[in-house]
């Protein structure tokens, strides 16, 4: 279980700000897969899943929002704001986006395809989970 947050290099110049993201150099997996959450309702919650097997970088590409991020013992807050900023989620995590700004643009690489069989999406199933692996020796 990991979450970390990088900062990515900025080729800047004269005219402007650039980011480039690599595979293994500054995205620490294979990206097989790019989806973005923009227009997002005011107000609203989403999110609400874990993985069981998925590698993440979350990135604000533009405005801002927050992630919860909770391993069913610790919860912590993430504020990305920066498009200079990534969040990286691997493991067993519940994770929930809020306060996305009206411009907010959310964007997520990830490992693998998207697959409905991957997620938990019932926080009961998800602390079950948890705290079967706990008591595991
Ligand atoms: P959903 O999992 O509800 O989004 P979030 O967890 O960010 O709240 O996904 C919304 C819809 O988009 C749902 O029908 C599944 C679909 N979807 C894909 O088809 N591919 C993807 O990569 C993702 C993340 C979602």
């Amino acid at each position: 279980m990991k979450i970390k947050l990088v900062d990515f290099d900025i080729r800047g110049d004269a005219r402007g700000s650039l980011i480039a993201l690599e595979k293994e150099h500054n995205v620490p997996f294979d990206i097989k897969r790019v989806y973005y959450i923009f227009d997002t309702t005011d107000g609203v919650r989403r999110g609400f899943h874990a993985h069981k097997n998925l590698k993440q970088l979350a990135i604000c590409v533009k405005g801002s929002c927050k992630f919860l991020l909770d391993d069913g013992t610790y919860k912590n807050i993430y504020n990305l704001n920066e498009p200079t900023k990534g969040l990286y989620i691997e493991g067993f995590i519940w994770r929930e986006m809020f306060d996305f700004s009206p411009d907010c643009v959310l964007m997520v690489l990830a490992d693998a395809y998207y697959d409905e069989a991957d997620y938990i999406r019932d926080y009961k199933d998800f602390t079950a989970k948890v705290n079967k692996s706990k008591t595991k020796v």
